[in-house]
């Protein structure tokens, strides 16, 4: 966390400005506008669900802030944080920037919302019996990907005229056909919990 700690960030105590400023000082713009993205769709499929809108624009900025450690530092920073490593994780190291952004997010930001603490923290991979805001997250995440991009776009905007539920389990099953090489053991339970 030195490079964090150094960058000297002066918080206005507006998130968007906050994570904008953040994000293009380590010359990462294009994270900043995905994380735009991400917060106007949390917030819009958080008002469709029921689902704290706040705590959803929050989640949607504060998502990637973990991104901004470089991978071949995330395990070390985890293990100073006393983050747990799961043998996926060290094959595939940069799926680590979901548990190091509640790390960052309380560090750089002053974020204490536990609620979305939780929510950032599983936003790639989901995880068993998700609340509605880590399921708000986590879909707001995939359909913020160009839609000419993601095969699976329609498909789950579809399924969102069912539920949420409906939305999620269709992104999470398409993921597991996709045969990715490595599996996240929160993504398999994710879906045995949500197929009930
Ligand atoms: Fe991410
Ligand atoms: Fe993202």
């Amino acid at each position: 966390m030195k490079m964090m700690s150094s960058m000297n960030l002066r918080l206005s105590g507006n998130l968007e400005e906050d994570t904008t400023e953040f994000f293009t000082t380590l010359e990462y713009s294009d994270i900043a506008e995905h994380s735009k993205q991400v917060a106007r769709t949390a917030v819009e499929l958080a008002i469709r669900f029921g689902v704290d809108a706040e705590q959803a624009r929050m989640a949607g900025f504060l998502h990637d802030v973990g991104r901004m450690i470089p991978d071949d530092q995330k395990v070390e920073v985890c293990r100073q944080a006393n983050i747990s490593v799961l043998p996926e994780e060290i094959e595939y190291v940069g799926i680590l920037h979901q548990k190091l952004a509640p790390v960052i997010a309380r560090e750089m930001f002053g974020c204490n919302d536990e609620d979305v603490m939780r929510a950032i923290e599983c936003h790639t991979t989901l995880k068993a019996e998700a609340t509605d805001l880590e399921k708000v997250c986590y879909l707001a995440d995939k359909l913020s990907w160009p839609a000419s991009e993601s095969s699976f776009h329609d498909a789950v905007e579809h399924a969102l005229n069912t539920s949420l539920n409906a939305a999620v389990l269709c992104y999470v099953g398409w993921c597991l056909a996709s045969k990715p090489k490595v599996v996240h053991p929160w993504l398999r339970e994710a879906f045995e919990s949500l197929k009930g």
